[in-house]
């Protein structure tokens, strides 16, 4: 990994001042982060024990934006009949906004399920979804910068990758044993995301769901699994995307969360390897893959009540790469 890269993610070495039971997210992959030199600067938060996170709400609009979306989700039909109550499935759960002083300074943070909750070794990934990453409201000098950005996978996948993390079996040479329980873990920021065509995309992708290093049976029963089954949600968000009418999402991004050390869990091969498809429940990888949408600070009234074309040519695309993967 380059040198900037890693500086890019490491957490800062003076640690924020955080209130009593928070920390800092450590598996925050994008986004806006803490910063050493800049106490203004604030990422996400973790509150281990009622397994959420909390989003500080940045630049006013933007923080606003995103409230007032997951509000009214929360606020839709309880009968689960429209399509806003039908988007809660896919997005992190809403717990409310709460002020909390960090570094000194009272903010407002939105609380939100965490992804990677019950996750021991989490891999995640967040992808942006759309061609066009800049909003109606956006300054033509705004519009200029996002252009510039991403731009080879941008144009073509309508994807690109600001960060992930992903767990790894340590190199061949290494003992069995050893592989198995000391992982690699590799981080990755926009630097890296930002120097990816179209074919790197795909490498990356594949890398990030361990189907590169597939190299013990077990393990490549487990990334089948995983493949299946993120390709199950991803089918979800996109019937829900053919079907609304009622938002547009700019530089919105979907989250890709697994748990590595479900790869080769021992339950999940020894069920598949003996012909058992009924998984016991806890083995369900609906358990142990999530993927959801988030980002909404971007997210507007749909245009003349069309459909949301720019996510779905970023979602029908990143189907694509899952499935080239499952069936190479
Ligand atoms: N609900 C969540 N659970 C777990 N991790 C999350 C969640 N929401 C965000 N993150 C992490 O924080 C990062 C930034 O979140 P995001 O909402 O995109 O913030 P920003 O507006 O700063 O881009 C994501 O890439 C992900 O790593
Ligand atoms: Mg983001």
């Amino acid at each position: 990994m380059a040198k900037n890269e890693l500086k890019e993610l490491s957490p800062p070495r003076k640690q924020p001042a955080m209130p009593e039971g928070f920390r800092q997210l450590k598996t925050q992959v994008a986004g806006h982060t803490f910063e050493e030199s800049n106490a203004e600067a604030v990422g996400l938060l973790q509150d281990p024990t009622a397994g959420c996170v909390l989003k500080p709400m940045g630049k006013p609009e933007c923080g606003e934006r995103e409230l007032r979306f997951y509000e009214s989700l929360a606020a839709a039909g309880a009968s689960g009949d429209n399509d806003l109550a039908l988007l809660r499935g896919h997005v992190p759960r809403f717990y409310g906004p709460l002020k909390l002083v960090v570094n000194r300074r009272e903010r407002t943070f939105l609380r939100l399920e965490d992804l990677t909750r019950g996750m021991s070794q989490p891999c995640v990934m967040d992808v942006k979804m759309g061609k066009r990453t800049w909003d109606p409201e956006s300054s033509p000098n705004k519009r200029k910068l996002e252009e510039a950005k991403y731009v080879m996978c941008k144009q073509k996948l309508g994807l690109c990758l600001p960060g992930f993390q992903v767990y790894l079996p340590k190199d061949a040479e290494e003992e069995e044993e050893e592989k198995k329980e000391h992982p690699t873990i590799l981080r990755h920021g926009k630097d890296y995301g930002k120097s990816l065509n179209v074919e790197g995309f795909k490498q990356t992708m594949a890398l990030f769901f361990n189907a590169s290093t597939s190299d013990s049976k077990t393990r490549r029963v487990g990334t089948e699994l995983l493949l299946k089954e993120v390709l199950r949600q991803l089918q979800a968000i996109l019937s829900w995307f053919q079907r609304q009418r009622l938002l547009h999402f700019y530089a919105s991004s979907l989250l890709i969360c697994y748990d590595y050390s479900r790869l080769a869990n021992s339950n999940t091969q020894k069920s598949l390897l003996n012909g058992h498809h009924r998984l016991e429940k806890d083995d369900d990888p609906a358990n142990w893959v999530r993927v959801r949408m988030i980002d909404f600070a971007h997210v507007y009234p749909a245009d003349r009540a069309l459909p949301d074309e720019n996510y779905l040519f970023g979602l029908r695309s990143l189907i694509e790469v899952v499935q080239s993967i499952l069936h190479r």
